[in-house]
């Protein structure tokens, strides 16, 4: 039996719960996540939320910054409109109870690379996790609003799952995956939004969660949505280099504060060698950099040093960061950080427009799996939390002001498992999701050239066809769900990028140095 509600949020992050909140005020609206509430990336971003709201900062300014990031790539239009609504956005979070850090009696904000000024308000570098905790709890105090942890999208509901078959593009919920019940169960809607966050899981470090295995991107493709810029996959600077440790993100604003990156060998500041603007330069300029010095000087890692700052100032300032080292032995406030570059954020995704809309009726999408055109060839540090809250919020407007535009829900059938057995040979999948974030992180990672990218085009091709065989004889799990949405995106990503024939923001291919003139979105269509 399908469980009807009249709008579905596919999760539970920055981007989801802001759209829940806003359709809450007149629709009865179902959030799930396909683990606990707070396990997407929302609550792990560390910086901050960029937003003009220092005296002698302008829209303008931050608009330019935005576009000088993401090398021209970006829709100027969308930027200006995102800017000029982040100091409002950010004004519903201290009304929801977000204790942004103050200065006397204005926001502390603080500097990230690209950033002409200071922009960022945060909670300390715990930010994502106060935003998080807000969010859900406002969510959970909403009688609209049923918060569904541990349902794990497998597919969305299209005119071809209806009793009567039809190839209309509309969209009437999905299929997901419970996993108390271990079973698929059929929820179906007038409206549906992906906000399930990015796709950073295809590669082998990432400072992404677990669970970014670029789901919503591939259920989209499937239901015949347009996607864009899957090429652009921003590396972080600085992840933590700990042979126990592999995914801890140091926060851009160490080097906002007067961070240096150095050579372990010698100590010597590399950066300015680089780009004039040394540490403060965009994110793909000091990937690339340390990508560079680790393999000319055949090194582990670069070090990232604040010790010559005031240690209480370092320890007020990054509390998060100084604990959890302190506890792996190193001292911050007294000696340099070993860091590598690390995927970290998916630029591109499903294409939506100013309101949200995707390709398909009834399909709406927001926040890390989207290209929306504000990033570009290269997301500017704390652009992406501010977009989950205004693309969250411009999409439950549009789905609100146009409801009896959306097509009804048709009877769907449900989920016909009559010819699938349960798996024999669990272990293709960690096999198989192994060999791709090995192959993405090698062949498709900070410098590419065309042979690697056919190299990783051949193994995903092969994999395609290994996995999707195995998908029609076994029931789903979670991993299997997973696994099959991971083979999608990185052959999105792989075709994305050899189709870019030019160096231009995350896409650096040996092959094409050069930027050409017209800057043009790489749009992949179903
Ligand atoms: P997420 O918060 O990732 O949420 C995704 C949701 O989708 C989850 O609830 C998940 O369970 C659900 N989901 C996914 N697939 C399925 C499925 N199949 N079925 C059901 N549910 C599903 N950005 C900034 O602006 N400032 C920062 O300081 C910052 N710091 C960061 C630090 C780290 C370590 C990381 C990894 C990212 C950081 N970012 C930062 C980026 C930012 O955190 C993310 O882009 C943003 O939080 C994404 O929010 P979202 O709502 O789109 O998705
Ligand atoms: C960071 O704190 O360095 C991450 C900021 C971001 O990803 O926007």
């Amino acid at each position: 039996m399908a469980q009807a509600f009249d709008v579905l949020v596919v999760g539970s992050g920055a981007a989801g719960l802001t759209a829940a909140l806003n359709l809450a005020e007149q629709r009865k609206v179902a959030v799930i996540a396909k683990g606990a509430l707070g396990e997407g990336a929302t609550g792990w971003a560390q910086g901050g939320i960029a937003a003009v709201l220092e005296a002698g900062d302008s829209f303008e300014s931050h608009v330019e910054d935005t576009v000088i990031a993401g090398a021209g790539l970006n829709d100027r239009a969308v930027v200006e409109h995102v800017v000029s609504a982040a100091p409002s956005a950010i004004a519903r979070l201290v009304e929801l109870g977000v204790p942004f850090a103050t200065e006397g009696d204005t926001f502390h904000l603080t500097r990230e690379g690209g950033h002409s000024h200071r922009r960022i308000v945060h909670v300390a570098d715990a930010t994502g996790a106060a935003v998080q905790r807000a969010l859900e709890k406002a969510a959970a105090a909403n009688p609209n609003i049923t918060l569904l942890p541990d349902m794990v999208a497998v597919d969305l509901i299209t005119g071809r799952h209806g009793e009567r078959f039809s190839t209309e593009g509309a969209i009437h919920g999905l299929y997901a995956y419970n996993r108390k019940r271990r079973r698929v169960e059929t929820l179906t809607a007038r409206a549906t939004v992906l906000a399930t966050g990015g796709a950073g899981r295809t590669y082998l470090f990432s400072t992404a969660p677990r669970g970014a295995t670029g789901d919503g991107i591939a259920m989209a493709w499937r239901a015949g949505c347009r996607v864009s810029n899957m090429e652009m996959m921003q590396f972080h600077p600085t992840c933590l280099y700990h042979l126990e440790v592999k995914n801890f993100l140091i926060t851009e604003a160490v080097r906002g504060e007067g961070g240096h990156l150095k050579l372990p060998t010698t100590g010597e500041r590399f950066m300015p060698r680089f780009d004039e603007r040394a540490e403060l330069a965009p994110r793909d300029v000091v990937a690339r950099a340390i990508d560079f010095e680790i393999k000319r000087l055949g090194l582990d890692y670069v070090h990232l040093d604040i010790s010559h700052r005031e240690p209480d100032f370092v320890r007020s300032h990054f509390p998060t960061i100084y604990e959890k080292l302190l506890g792996l032995g190193i001292d911050i406030t007294r000696e340099p950080i070993p860091v590598v570059p690390a995927q970290h954020y998916t630029c591109g995704g499903i294409v939506v427009d100013l309101d949200g809309r995707t390709d398909a009726p009834g399909l709406y999408a927001a926040g890390e799996c989207t290209e929306s055109g504000l990033h570009g060839a290269n997301r500017l540090a704390s652009n992406s939390l501010l977009e989950c809250l205004v693309f969250g919020e411009a999409a439950a407007k549009h789905i609100l002001g146009h409801w009896n535009d959306i097509p009804a829900v048709p009877p769907v059938r449900e989920w016909d498992e009559s010819r699938v057995t349960n798996s024999d040979e669990e272990v293709v999948i960690a096999q198989t999701w192994g060999e791709i974030r090995r192959f993405m992180w090698n062949y498709v990672g900070i410098v590419r050239t065309t042979k690697r990218l056919e190299r990783a085009k051949r193994r995903i091709d092969m994999l395609r066809q290994e996995v999707s065989e195995y998908y029609r004889h076994f029931r789903v799990t979670p991993d299997l769900i997973e696994l099959r949405n991971l083979v999608e995106v990185s052959d999105l990503i792989i075709r994305s990028a050899l189709s870019r024939r030019e160096s231009r923001g995350l896409h650096y291919t040996l092959d094409h140095l050069r930027q050409l003139p017209e800057a043009k979105d790489t749009v992949l269509a179903p």
